[in-house]
C-alpha cells in the first residue's frame, strides 16, 4: 500500500513561484551516421534520449534542484529526422504539482541545405524533485501562468495526471 509521507519527509516551505519563461530550455544537435537507422533516420530511442534531457533542463530549472524522471506517457513520432539535419528540442514546465512537474518538449528538424523547418515530435515528461541530502522528494515552486497558451497547458497537464496516476496506482487518486 502506498505510503503518505510526512510534510517533514518532503520539506514543504512557501516557495516563490517563478514564471514559465525562466525555465523554458532550448537544446540543438547535428544529426551524426551513429545515430541514425539504415535508412538514415534518427533512432527513436536517440529521440527519447534527447526529449529526456531537455525536458530535464527545464525541470532543473524550474524545481532548482535534482530531478527523477517518473514517467513520460506520451510522445508521438509524427515526422523522422533526417542524417545530417539539425535537430531541435524546446521544453517548458506545463504544470507545478506538489513534488512532481509536468514538461511538454516538442521537437524539430532543420534542413540545413533548405532551412525547412517541420514538427517531428511532442512527448509529455513527469519529474519529482529530490532534495539532495535526504533523497527524498521535495516541494517545487509554484508556476506562474502569463499567457493563455500557458493556461491551456496548465489545464491540459491536469488531465493527464489523472490518467497517469490511475496507471501507476490502479485507481484514481
Ligand atoms: C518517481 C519516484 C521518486 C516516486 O516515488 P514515490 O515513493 O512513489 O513517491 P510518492 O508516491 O511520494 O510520489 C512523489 C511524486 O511523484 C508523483 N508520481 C509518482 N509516480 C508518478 C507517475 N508515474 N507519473 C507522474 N507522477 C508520478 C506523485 O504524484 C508525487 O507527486 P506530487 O507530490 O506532485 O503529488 C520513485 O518512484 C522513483 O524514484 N522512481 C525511479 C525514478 C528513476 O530512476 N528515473 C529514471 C532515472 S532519472
Amino acid at each position: 500500500m502506498k505510503r503518505k509521507k510526512k510534510e517533514s519527509e518532503i520539506g514543504e516551505a512557501v516557495l516563490e513561484g517563478k514564471p514559465v519563461s525562466a525555465s523554458q530550455s532550448e537544446m540543438t544537435e547535428i544529426v551524426l551516421p551513429a545515430q541514425t537507422n539504415p535508412l538514415g533516420k534518427l533512432l527513436g530511442g536517440q529521440v527519447m534520449h534527447l526529449v529526456d534531457m531537455a525536458a530535464a533542463m527545464a525541470a532543473h530549472r524550474h524545481s532548482g534542484s535534482y530531478v527523477v524522471t517518473a514517467s513520460v506517457d506520451y510522445i508521438d513520432f509524427r515526422n523522422p529526422v533526417n542524417l545530417g539535419e539539425i535537430v531541435i528540442l524546446k521544453s517548458q514546465v506545463n504544470r507545478v504539482f506538489q513534488t512532481s512537474l509536468e514538461v511538454g518538449v516538442e521537437v524539430y528538424s532543420e534542413n540545413v541545405l533548405t532551412g525547412e523547418k517541420k514538427h517531428t515530435t511532442s512527448a509529455f515528461v513527469t519529474f519529482v524533485a529530490i532534495d539532495e541530502h535526504t533523497r527524498l522528494p521535495k516541494h517545487v515552486p509554484p508556476l506562474i501562468l502569463t499567457t493563455e497558451e500557458e493556461k491551456r497547458r496548465f489545464h491540459e497537464a491536469g488531465k493527464r495526471r489523472e490518467v497517469r496516476l490511475a496507471l501507476r496506482y490502479g485507481k484514481f487518486k
